[in-house]
């Protein structure tokens, strides 16, 4: 997982160096993916280019790559860290220009364009067995968190609070309803239907939320895209986690309560066996 890609180029990852003066240091004034690789070959890569450019889109920042651009480099970094399993982040920032200036115009020069891989580790068998731990929280972060930023620090400090109260994830609401968790979206089980929070500002247009919902619809499970009360979701049967790192995770307890009988539930068991099959596909 050593090699990276900044700016046109190739190079050990440890070499690779931003200026002090690049607006994604600055001022977190850049867009990110993540996209997980299975066994050499990129999951939803196309929905990830798609995001990737609505992303761009969302700060205004001119696509420096192209869809095709973007699968070329991924599919190369892929090769150049030995095809095997792992994620693939890419980087994209407004640039370093000569001064500090917020004034997005004043960026003139080229985007930053940074790619590296980090090994995908497995998950380990004992959060399956046993599900995480989840805790709500006021979800502090800002008004557009359908663009994939990197300004991540709500999120950051969110996590912290989680793994300070021995939980895996913060599951976040916004005026009494569940938005996602700090780095997934989160899906309720309440009797036999699914629910999810709709496609908003609010929410990360996640990769695995979509492929989840898909694979829902087509094995017949009633699925509901729908706003969650936070009463709803400390009443759900089940809970779930997912992302491209953590695939689709249980959650079995939530602020120190079992949710449901506290052991990931029969349909979270039947998706991660569809999601599976489908990243292997
Ligand atoms: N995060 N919501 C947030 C806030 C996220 O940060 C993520 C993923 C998701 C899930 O999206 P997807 O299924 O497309 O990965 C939802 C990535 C993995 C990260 O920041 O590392």
């Amino acid at each position: 997982m050593d090699t990276a890609y900044l700016n046109g180029r190739f190079l050990p990852l440890q070499e690779a160096q931003v200026p002090v003066l690049d607006r994604g240091f600055l001022f977190g004034d850049a867009v990110y993916e993540v996209i997980p690789v299975y066994d050499g070959r990129a999951y939803a890569l196309a929905d990830h280019i798609q995001r990737l450019g609505s992303s761009l889109r969302g700060i205004g920042l001119t696509d420096p790559l192209g869809p095709d651009g973007w699968t070329a480099l991924v599919t190369d970094l892929i090769a150049r860290n030995g095809n095997g399993d792992m994620a693939v982040y890419l980087q994209i920032t407004r640039g370093a220009p000569p001064r500090r200036d917020h004034r997005p115009a004043s960026a003139t020069g080229p985007a930053t364009v940074v790619g590296f891989c980090q090994t995908r580790p497995p998950v380990a068998a004992s959060l399956l067995e046993q599900g995480v731990a989840a805790v709500v929280r006021d979800d502090t972060r800002w008004a557009h968190c359908d663009i994939k930023s990197t300004a991540l620090l709500a999120n950051v400090l969110l996590a912290g609070d989680a793994q300070a109260n021995d939980a895996n994830e913060a599951i976040l609401v916004r005026d009494g309803r569940v938005t996602e968790g700090a780095s997934s979206n989160v899906f309720a089980v309440s009797g036999s239907t699914l629910i999810t929070p709709p496609l908003e500002a609010a929410i990360l247009p996640g990769i695995t939320r979509a492929r989840v919902l898909a694979l829902a619809r087509r094995a017949a499970v009633t699925v509901a895209e729908r706003p969650i009360p936070v009463a709803e979701l400390h009443a759900a049967d089940e809970i779930w986690l997912t992302s491209s790192t953590r695939e689709i995770f249980p959650v079995t307890r939530l602020d120190g309560t079992p949710v449901g009988p506290g052991r990931p539930g029969p349909l979270w068991t039947r998706m991660r066996a569809l999601l599976q099959a489908d990243t292997h596909d």
